[in-house]
């Protein structure tokens, strides 16, 4: 494995094989009844496309679409080359039951997963473990994971036997011990994109769920996060439900003759990507349509809907802000692009809901015939996303709990305004760019509405400098650099020999907690 300076990707030396549940591209048909292809949703996605695209490597991933279901079919459920436009990657397309398929995405993964790991659940009220629950796992998640193992088992006997596996996310968690068993000599790597909560959280969940979940994640060589803390409360959470011997000064767990390693590498975004992006025609005239409409003072917000984005508290805190200033009446707009997500899942649907009508009670107190406070709109424009990236005065990120939270990366890459990010101290992000944001707890709503305030009036040149510093974070750890940190360590764990059994000195005092 060649080291490299993280500009560009060192070529795999071992057949490699990416799974998620999403793949790069989603096929459908136009409204001539064409087959067209749309890059696949989400930073997950973007992030590994240029692994996929650079390398041979095989992404294996859901079909998620009829057309994906279909092309699975055509190509007898092998590997297809896909052409996204940009890149070509070599894909396989699982193909499983439409009802398995929604009792995994729309009831396991989310909400029941998410919420346990954002700490969502309001638990004096839900969740209900039912039999719909038990069946959703027994019929939906469990089944969906072992076709993705058998086509991953596949994929690596064809490489030889000895291939890297790099698995993502909280829909895989039954994957890697199914695919241990078959492949002994494979390395399997499983990256956890959202927060690993503190053990408690996972009681939220029966043992006859939550431990054939856990103990699929200890066949992994390396079990991954995005911050230090997650990756200490999966050894905690391996310690106290599971009772195994961890070590917290190497980061790792023992699970019989096998040492597991908890790893964090920061995600990061594809820095001379996007300045391309904000360089285009698209960007230029969505520019000129958000210039036209812009007031003394814009605040944005950019988030899928999803209940962990904190979205009614931050509005909540943006009409206190007007409250305690009613000179700002008139002056500030605060830009809402927000990104449909999970509308099959109860919960989301409610929330948007909630959404829609607190904006609509803000706008009716504060508003006026010529201004509205709040311009929230519901759609999916890039370039839209970009151009605001470049106006914002003030770029709100106030998650309950986040993995990490690219908006934050890509606004304050992207912004000619010298900014300010006002960002919840529960985001992973925080971790690199809280120093230079203004910090917000995520439930306080007043100190919420004084970061804004704070951030509307602070002196240019330090937004300036407290923005030039979040840009040399972001270009200095950007997308490259995120997966060939991890290609480099895998490189040195595959080196290593596994050491015995023996625990090491202070295993014994970090199992009474540390
Ligand atoms: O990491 C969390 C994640 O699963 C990402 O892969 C993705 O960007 C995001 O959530 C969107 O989720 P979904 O695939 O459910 O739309």
């Amino acid at each position: 494995m060649a080291d490299t300076d993280g500009s560009e990707l060192a070529e795999p030396d071992r057949g490699l094989v990416l799974v998620s549940n999403r793949g790069p591209v989603e096929h459908m048909l136009d409204s001539e009844g064409r087959r067209v292809t749309r890059r696949g949703a989400g930073g997950l996605v973007t992030a590994l496309s240029d692994l996929a695209g650079l390398t041979d490597a095989v992404w294996v991933c859901n079909a998620i679409t009829a057309e994906d279901r279909a092309i699975a079919r055509e190509h007898e459920h092998g590997a297809v080359r896909i052409d996204d436009g940009e890149r070509r990657y070599r894909v396989r397309l699982v193909d499983h039951d439409p009802a398995e398929y929604q009792r995994f995405y729309s009831i396991i993964a989310n909400p029941m997963l998410w919420f346990v790991q954002h700490y969502l659940w309001d638990l004096s009220n839900v969740p209900d473990i039912t039999a719909n629950e038990l069946e959703a796992f027994d019929k939906g998640y469990a089944p969906v994971n072992e076709r993705l193992a058998d086509a991953v088992a596949e994929e690596v006997a064809r490489s030889g036997g000895a291939a890297r596996v790099m698995l993502h996310d909280y829909h895989l968690y039954l994957v890697p011990a199914l695919v241990r068993d078959r492949c002994p000599d494979a390395f399997l790597h499983h990256f956890i994109h959202i927060p690993w909560p503190q053990p408690d959280a996972w009681r939220v969940l029966p043992a006859r769920l939550r431990d054939p979940m856990l103990r699929g994640l200890l066949a992994n060589d390396v079990v991954a996060f995005h911050t230090e803390r997650y990756a200490r409360n999966f050894l905690l959470t391996c310690q106290e439900l599971l009772d195994l011997p961890v070590s917290f000064r190497d980061l790792s767990v023992r699970v019989g003759s096998h040492t597991l390693a908890a790893r964090w590498y920061p995600i990061s975004i594809d820095a001379a990507a996007l300045e391309a992006e904000a360089a285009s025609e698209g960007v230029a005239e969505a520019h000129d349509r958000l210039l036209n409409m812009r007031r003394e003072y814009l605040i944005l917000r950019v988030d899928r809907t999803d209940l962990s984005k904190n979205i009614l508290r931050g509005f909540k805190a943006f009409r206190q802000l007007l409250r305690h200033h009613p000179e700002l009446t008139g002056r500030v707009t605060f830009l809402a692009l927000l990104q449909p997500s999970r509308q099959d899942v109860d919960e989301y649907i409610e929330y948007l809901e909630k959404i829609r009508r607190l904006v609509a009670d803000i706008n009716l107190e504060h508003g006026n015939a010529d201004w509205q406070p709040i311009d929230l709109r519901i759609e999916d424009s890039f370039p839209q996303t970009v151009a605001a990236y470049k106006l914002f005065d003030v770029l709100v990120v106030n998650p309950v709990f986040d993995g990490m939270n690219l908006v934050a990366k890509e606004g304050m890459l992207i912004n000619e305004h010298d900014g300010v990010l006002v960002l919840s101290e529960h985001a992973g992000v925080h971790a690199e760019l809280g120093a230079f944001s203004i910090s917000v707890h995520p439930f306080d709503i007043e100190a919420q509405a004084d970061a804004l305030w704070q951030g509307l009036t602070m002196e240019a040149d330090e937004r300036r400098a407290r923005r030039e510093a979040c840009v040399e974070v972001i270009r200095s750890n950007d997308i490259r650099r995120w997966l060939q940190e991890q290609l480099n360590d895998m490189a040195a764990l595959e080196a290593e020999p596994d050491p015995t059994a023996a625990p090491t000195p202070d295993e014994g005092r970090d199992r009474v907690g540390t």
